[in-house]
């Protein structure tokens, strides 16, 4: 191993580019984040409501020699003391993955050192035992659930030493997408999920007119658990449009969270986020009827929503479950859930092969146990 006397080995460098953040993060032995660079493509993608494939990979590759000098800068650590490499192989767009990736291999392979392609997912499951202010990880129990909730994944996970298998996946779209697409037919600027959360906390909700939570027909040992986030869209779009009817929302809108929107959509966002948690509590509720469970991780870009931060809190309060939640610095993409990611294999006894990973836009994680 080549690292430093000051830090324990091995020395793991990850880099996450699956979308439109350029990240790379370096992490020591005792999962201790030595630093964590993000940079941020909003400013770029914003006049376009949405992340354009082409340009993010560009992006990409014109941001990463800054990030990865402040990376290693802020570790204090030259590429020489790397041990591990690690970078995210999917999902995502393929051509933001290729350069992370192609990145991650070449100095993988010119330094001779072990190489990780780490699903995304992988990432975010590890990440609430990762700790702020230099602090080490802390330990990862053998057995958890592990909640994934962001823009592409919805998923209740079981872990069992190296296994992982999936519990509860969305049928439809993700709880960080429907925020997203709420946010967007509302007029709010992109990443919209954050402002509508926000929006929502300057609302009510109303008993009158609440948002459902899907049912669950048949809930029995082995039938089908799964979320599903596209009715709760179509809802919250339709009432946006009945409020445009009435002409409470006018074409004169504020584009984020902190203008002038009247009582009614605030109320209507309160109730909109209200019901997408409710829906989770519901779902764990649900699998832990059929399965008991201790300890719960959450995690993913979504686990920054502030309502879902308190609710979940008391819940595993009231159900006396071990609860870690993601610290903010980490729900949204990171490089640092990579390289614990490749940590975590590498105190498994695994190595990787730089020559070995290729990309994919799509691939599974878990096993499906339903
Ligand atoms: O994990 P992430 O950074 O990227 C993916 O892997 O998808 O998650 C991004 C998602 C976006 O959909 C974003 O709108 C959502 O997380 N998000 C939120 C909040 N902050 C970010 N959704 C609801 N409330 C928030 N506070
Ligand atoms: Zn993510």
């Amino acid at each position: 191993m080549a690292s430093t006397m000051s830090h324990p080995s091995p020395i793991v460098l990850g880099i996450e580019t699956s979308c439109d953040d350029t990240a790379c993060a370096i992490v020591d032995g005792q999962g201790r984040v030595l630093s964590s660079v993000v940079s941020s493509q909003l400013k770029v993608h914003q006049p376009f409501g949405g992340v354009v494939p082409e340009i993010a990979s560009r992006e990409h590759l014109s941001n990463w020699p800054a990030v990865s000098a402040e990376a290693q800068a802020t570790a204090g650590l030259p590429l020489a003391a790397i041990d591990v490499v690690a970078a995210t192989r999917g999902p995502g767009l393929i051509g933001c993955l290729l350069v992370g990736l192609s990145v991650g291999r070449a100095l993988a392979f010119s330094l001779g050192r072990s190489f990780h392609g780490v699903h995304h997912l992988e990432g975010h499951l590890y990440s609430p035992f990762l700790q702020v202010d230099g602090e080490p990880a802390l330990t990862v129990p053998e057995s958890f659930v592990g909640l994934v909730v962001s823009g592409g994944h919805t998923s209740l996970l079981a872990v069992e030493g190296e296994v992982v298998r999936s519990l509860v996946e969305t049928r439809d779209d993700a709880m960080g997408e429907v925020f997203d697409k709420v946010g967007k037919r509302l007029g709010l600027s992109y990443p919209q999920g954050p402002e509508v959360d926000l929006l929502a906390e300057t609302g009510v909700v109303s008993r009158e007119a609440p948002f459902a939570v899907p049912k669950v027909k048949n809930d029995r040992q082995g039938a089908e658990l799964f979320f599903s986030y596209s009715g709760l869209k179509t809802e919250a779009i339709r009432q946006i449009e009945a409020l445009e009817r009435r002409g409470v929302l006018t074409d004169d809108r504020p584009s984020t969270c902190a203008g002038d929107w009247p009582a009614p959509v605030r109320n209507l966002m309160a109730g909109f986020r209200h019901a997408a948690v409710a829906q989770l509590i519901d779902r764990l509720d649900r699998q832990r009827r059929r399965r008991p469970f201790e300890v719960l991780a959450v995690s993913g870009g979504a686990a920054a929503n502030r309502l879902l931060r308190r609710q979940l809190t008391s819940w595993a309060v009231d159900r006396g479950v071990h609860l870690f939640l993601v610290p903010l610095k980490y729900s949204g993409d990171n490089a640092a859930m990579i390289a614990f990611a490749a940590l975590l294999r590498e105190r498994r006894g695994v190595r990787g092969d730089a020559l070995d990973t290729v990309v994919a836009s799509r691939i599974p994680f878990a096993k499906s146990c339903v």
